[in-house]
């Protein structure tokens, strides 16, 4: 698995926001998209494209676009919605699934409640955005998820991880997608007893939500 880590001032910046308890859902949300947007340009340094044929006013030149079949962007619900719309304004002609997970509190094990996913995956390029990668049961179950259905080349955009997640993650990807690449935006120091990110920025769910019983 290569692991990107996008240290970037502005990335930064738009972090330490999001992080403070003070910081409202309204701001919360508009953080979130601008810190994916700013994410999506190291995520799709490697999105397929292929040659396009145009005449410029003066010259003909050949320059590229985004191949087909387009990528696909995956949202984990609840919180990968709040990156959405930061990734498909860079990747407007994207094709969009939804997968839903949700992580038991006590167990810390995370069950899938929906999805809404092409069934063949195979030769698509993926992009899953989910904001915490905390114990990494939740990406590593949606990875797995999505290589059931064929999909090798897949990309997780996550805005926090844990260095705990990040091992997981390697760990459950290493044999059956070994092209698994994550960008993020900062590795923090840990888990709490309760596997939340520290320092971490609380639930992004419900920060960006509300809460939801
Ligand atoms: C959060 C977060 C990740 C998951 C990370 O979702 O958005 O999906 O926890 O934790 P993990 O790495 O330990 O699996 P949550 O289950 O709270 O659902 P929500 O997005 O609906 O709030
Ligand atoms: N899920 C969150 O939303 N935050 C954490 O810190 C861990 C899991």
């Amino acid at each position: 698995m290569r692991v990107i880590v996008a240290d970037h001032p502005l990335i930064k910046h738009k972090l330490t926001y999001l992080r403070d308890k003070k910081t409202d859902s309204p701001t919360f949300r508009r953080l979130a998209e601008e810190l994916m947007t700013l994410l999506a340009y190291e995520a799709t340094r490697d999105v397929r494209v292929e040659p396009k044929d145009i005449e410029t006013p003066v010259a003909p030149a050949t320059g590229i676009r985004l191949a087909t079949p387009k990528p696909l962007i995956v949202p984990i619900l609840r919180a990968g919605l709040g990156m959405l719309e930061g990734m498909t304004r860079l990747l407007p002609s994207a094709e969009v699934g939804f997968l839903g997970m949700v992580r038991n509190e006590k167990t810390l094990e995370p069950t899938t409640y929906a999805n809404r996913l092409p069934d063949d995956l195979t030769d698509r390029q993926v992009f899953i955005l989910d904001p915490m990668l905390a114990t990494g049961g939740s990406l590593a179950g949606a990875i797995g998820f999505l290589a059931d259905r064929g999909a090798r080349d897949i990309t997780a955009v996550c805005l926090l991880a844990a260095p705990e997640g990040i091992e997981r993650l390697r760990e459950a990807t290493s044999t059956v997608v070994p092209q698994v690449t994550l960008v993020v935006g900062a590795v923090d120091e840990r888990l709490n007893e309760h596997g939340y990110i520290v320092p971490g920025l609380g639930d992004a769910g419900d920060r960006l939500y509300g809460l939801v019983d």
